[in-house]
């Protein structure tokens, strides 16, 4: 039985994966702002799910990680799933401190948490959902796409860290395009519902796939991202 600890596990992504992950008979700990969706998952899976319900980016994230982590008794694998972002014409400060505190400080925090665990224990998973919008600054969301490369970025670090160093530990970096969640704003199109996407990412976790992009065919929009001229992208973007 794997222990799965999900960092916003309330709605969308990470909720479907605590369901497919407690559905198959593994034991999750499931966080989150919203009590109600914790408790609502817990009744569903009363024997396979945990919760602890608090606030990523208020001081005292690791104290409850360790609590939780207690709670489940180990921990084989940590998702951090906790996102926002707000597509806006205007620069608003209180929105992109907001986005910078989930995506990139909240993040940090959970990952440094994870990396000394399993660095201890001598094995462990460490996933992070960042986003296709990693690949490319973005107009209406600059802070989001800077965040989600911040994200994809530091993960490839981690991973070479693990290797050279020779710590077992596996890194995987899911980058989802779209997926029928309320953080898909927008013109919006190849988009998942989010048990699909849930079922990709636990495949390529079950793979030890240090990168996925979610659906699948949207590694096709990862790479014309990557390779479309500056030139023409800043005319078009
Ligand atoms: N949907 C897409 O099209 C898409 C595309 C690319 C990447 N992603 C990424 O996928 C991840 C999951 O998003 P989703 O699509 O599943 O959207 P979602 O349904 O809005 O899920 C976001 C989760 O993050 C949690 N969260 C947000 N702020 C938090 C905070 N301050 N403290 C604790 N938990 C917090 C939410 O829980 P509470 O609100 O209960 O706190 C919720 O469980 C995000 O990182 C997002 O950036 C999504």
């Amino acid at each position: 039985m794997l222990k799965v600890l999900i960092i916003g596990a309330t709605s969308g992504i990470g909720r479907e994966l605590a369901r497919l992950y407690a559905g198959s008979g593994h034991l999750v700990g499931a966080t989150g702002r919203r009590q109600e969706l914790l408790y609502s998952l817990q009744l569903e899976y009363p024997n396979n799910v945990v919760t602890e319900c608090f606030d990523a980016t208020a001081s005292g994230l690791t104290g409850h990680l360790q609590s939780l982590t207690r709670k489940l008794g180990g921990l084989d694998i940590l998702i951090y799933s906790a996102g926002w972002g707000e597509p806006q014409e205007a620069l608003d400060w209180a929105v992109d401190k907001a986005t910078v505190d989930i995506n990139v400080n909240a993040f940090l925090e959970a990952i440094h948490f994870g990396w000394r665990f399993f660095g201890q224990q001598r094995h462990g998973h460490l996933v992070t959902i960042s986003s296709i919008a990693s690949i490319r600054g973005n107009r209406l969301s600059p802070a989001y796409s800077a965040a989600k490369s911040f994200q994809s970025i530091y993960f490839e670090g981690l991973y070479i860290k693990a290797r050279k160093l020779n710590i077992p530990l596996y890194l995987t970096d899911v980058q989802p395009g779209f997926v029928d969640t309320k953080m898909a704003k927008g013109p919006v199109f190849w988009s998942a519902p989010a048990d699909k996407a849930a079922r990709q990412i636990h495949r390529a976790i079950e793979r030890k796939r240090w990168r996925v992009y979610i659906t699948h065919r949207w590694w096709i929009i990862a790479k014309l991202f990557k390779h479309i001229p500056a030139w023409l992208y800043h005319r078009i973007g």
